[in-house]
């Protein structure tokens, strides 16, 4: 095939400069104050279309734009992924029950910068063991980004998380990773939250790049299956409980900076 004419991949890894950055700060800023913002309303009864709506307007109403909206022909503005969905749920008419984990993922274009994060909040009142996972992912993605050091590698952050993981009894995503983040929603370099066999995350860490650290942790096994009737919605293959966190991330020289930081949500050291 002509050369020409494939898509230019972003080149790997981007690094940006010092005014590059100031617009992915900003972004990742706003992305944090739309999780303030819909934090309260993440309560048994409402539906995750109402949520996708409140998220719609509060990001329009502040001259932003839904990332995912359209991005890859998807169909909302917000994932909302319910106990043994791991990620890219569709936000539907089902209210939100007592009992019930969810993550709710928001990616907003902000001056034409991406902010990427999410949480997972616990309905009502959960079993112990629900309560750990959702305990557990949390804690294992502050470890992931505690791994990150400057001309460290790539492959430092899975490492972590899989160790600490394993040692709480629990399984590591493996098919869907963390992601480069500027410009471009995802590009280079992949972040994966386990220790692959291969050397494709050997990349050295260095001031400068972006991306996000996002785990995934299963009670049961760590393989997915994807939904085919909407090819979105992503299950545990045993259908047990999943959670997940997430972050952006700006590589400095002193180490990483959390661009999605909240001023209300859990800081590392919560107890859920
Ligand atoms: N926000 C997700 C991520 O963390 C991606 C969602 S893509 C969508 O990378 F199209 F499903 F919205
Ligand atoms: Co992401
Ligand atoms: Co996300």
């Amino acid at each position: 095939m002509n050369v020409l004419r494939r898509k230019p991949k972003p080149k790997c890894p981007l690094y940006l400069t010092d005014e590059e950055q100031a617009g992915l700060r900003a972004a990742g800023r706003f992305n944090a104050q739309l999780m303030d913002f819909v934090r309260p309303h993440v309560k048994a009864g409402i539906t995750t279309l109402e949520l996708d709506k409140l998220v719609y307007d509060y990001t329009m109403d502040h001259g932003h734009i839904p990332a995912c909206l359209g991005y890859k022909s998807y169909p909302n503005t917000i994932c909302t992924s319910v106990n043994e969905v791991v990620c890219h749920g569709i936000p539907n008419k089902m209210p939100l029950r007592d009992g019930d984990i969810v993550n709710v993922d928001l990616t907003t274009i902000v001056d034409g910068w991406h902010g990427d994060s999410s949480e997972t909040f616990i309905i009502g009142t959960v079993s112990d063991e629900t309560r750990h996972l959702v305990q557990a992912t949390f804690d294992s993605l502050y470890l992931g980004i505690q791994a990150i050091q400057p001309f460290g590698k790539i492959s430092d952050i899975g490492q972590a998380i899989e160790k600490f993981a394993r040692s709480e009894g629990l399984s590591v995503v493996q098919e869907y990773q963390g992601h480069g983040l500027g410009r471009e929603f995802h590009q280079e370099p992949g972040v994966p939250h386990y220790l692959p066999k291969t050397g494709a995350s050997q990349i050295v860490i260095e001031p400068g790049m972006s991306f996000t650290v996002e785990p995934m942790l299963n009670i049961g096994t760590w393989r997915t299956m994807l939904d085919t009737r909407d090819k979105w919605t992503v299950r545990t293959m045993d259908l047990s409980l999943s959670a997940q966190f997430e972050h952006s991330i700006l590589v400095t020289e002193s180490g990483p900076e959390i661009l999605t930081q909240t001023q209300n949500g859990p800081k590392p050291g919560h107890k859920f």
